[in-house]
């Protein structure tokens, strides 16, 4: 990576604001993945045991420039503390006189974490002085930055890129360094034997990284929904298929604009459907056989051990996006199969996105496969353009 970390800067004496990204699911207030705390701890542990103060930030869900309660980072603060084994306080607020109290009664090595970014409009605000007025005071109580959210270094927002402009230094944690420099390794791999795997419902959310990796891979395999609108642009059937106009116009302009490069993108040659009026009759057939009163929920096992065999025979693999509606069996088996042979795969391999990373959790196999991204958009961004906004923003080595 070409920005410095914290590696590179004296920590002892300084008071910190760390950019985490502790946007982790809840249900009923409870913690169901703490996967991205756990990812945090290495950049914590390290600025604490060199006498750093650290001011943990965050956002959580997306709760519009207002406080919420079902929304508050409070259970974030005892879940990392039991990870840290170590007390954190947490702050109500992320700003003004809670937390500048909180911060003046800290010792060297304490840890707070403040609440929600996204309470406060400034933190995703559109116009420049609102988000750069946010930052400020958001900056206001520490004399240095860290950002360690790779999860959410693809937003311009106040947290991860404005407060750069009040603090200095400004450099990555161990989390940012590790993902950078994984998806950095595969954008650099060479053409041959680089196989990309996207899955996924929409097209759209993802064009802009299908299009930059059809020039980068040796194939490109597209499952999930986003393949009824591939389906749909062809002119084949697909009766009850999940496809709506946007993903139709993304699947329709990458078609058309990326001419040469079409033959090394792989459709399903099958599918695992489901007839609408009667859900428990499923039939595995040919993508030219979808018929009207079916919906395609997965694909079939061929496309799944071509998939596969692709998979396993390559160097370099990047997989974002389940194959089918992997959370309803037997609509599972194409997302199983695809990371079975990622986790298998003896070459460099790369998961990112929710869905994908849950897949391989699932199946036990999260630690056979190189990385696990902690990002879903943010990977696909940094594999899209090759850096991400909150990590350009950081001083350069
Ligand atoms: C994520 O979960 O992808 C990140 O935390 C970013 O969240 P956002 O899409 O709400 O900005």
């Amino acid at each position: 990576m070409d920005r410095k970390t914290v590696a590179e800067v004296e920590i002892s004496g300084h008071t910190i604001l760390v950019r985490v990204d502790f946007n982790v699911p809840l249900k009923d207030g409870q913690i169901t993945d703490d996967t991205r705390i756990v990812a945090a701890l290495d950049t914590i542990n390290y600025l604490r045991e060199r006498g750093g103060k650290v001011i943990l930030c965050s956002h959580l869900g997306r709760p519009k420039g207002k406080p919420d309660p079902q929304q508050s980072l409070a259970p974030c603060a005892a879940a990392l503390s039991a990870r840290l084994g170590a007390p954190v306080r947490f702050v109500p607020d992320c700003l003004g006189e809670d937390v500048s109290s909180a911060v003046a009664e800290m010792l060297p090595g304490d840890v707070i974490l403040l609440e929600n970014t996204r309470f406060y409009p400034g933190e995703e605000s559109k116009e420049e002085t609102e988000m750069l007025a946010f930052a400020k005071q958001l900056a206001a109580p520490a004399d240095m930055f860290v950002n360690d959210a790779f999860g959410s270094s693809h937003r311009k927002h106040a947290s991860v890129y404005g407060v750069t402009r009040f603090l200095s230094p400004c450099v990555g944690g161990f989390l940012i360094e590790k993902e950078v420099t994984a998806l950095t390794r595969l954008l650099q791999a060479p053409e041959q034997g680089f196989v990309a795997v996207i899955g996924g419902a929409k097209v759209q959310d993802k064009i802009g990284t299908i299009k930059s990796l059809l020039t980068k891979v040796e194939k490109l395999l597209i499952g999930g929904a986003m393949a009824w609108a591939f389906f749909k642009a062809q002119g084949k059937e697909i009766g009850g298929s999940l496809c709506d106009d946007k993903s139709l116009a993304a699947a329709r302009d990458i078609m058309d604009t990326m001419g040469e490069y079409l033959p090394k993108l792989s459709l399903p040659q099958d599918v695992h459907m489901q007839k609408i009026d009667e859900p428990s009759e499923t039939a595995q057939v040919g993508a030219e056989e979808i018929r009207p009163e079916w919906s395609a929920l997965d694909i079939g096992p061929q496309t799944g051990e071509a998939y596969a065999a692709a998979v396993l025979a390559a160097e370099n693999v990047f997989w974002n996006g389940p194959m089918g509606k992997f959370e309803e069996q037997p609509f599972d088996q194409g997302t199983l199969t695809v990371a079975k042979a990622v986790a298998e795969c003896p070459g460099f391999t790369v998961v990112g996105g929710g869905d994908s990373v849950a897949a391989i959790t699932q199946m036990g196999v999260a630690d056979q496969v190189d990385h696990v991204s902690t990002g879903g958009g943010a990977s696909l961004e940094f594999i899209e353009f090759g850096s991400l906004p909150g990590v350009d923003v950081l001083d350069k080595k």
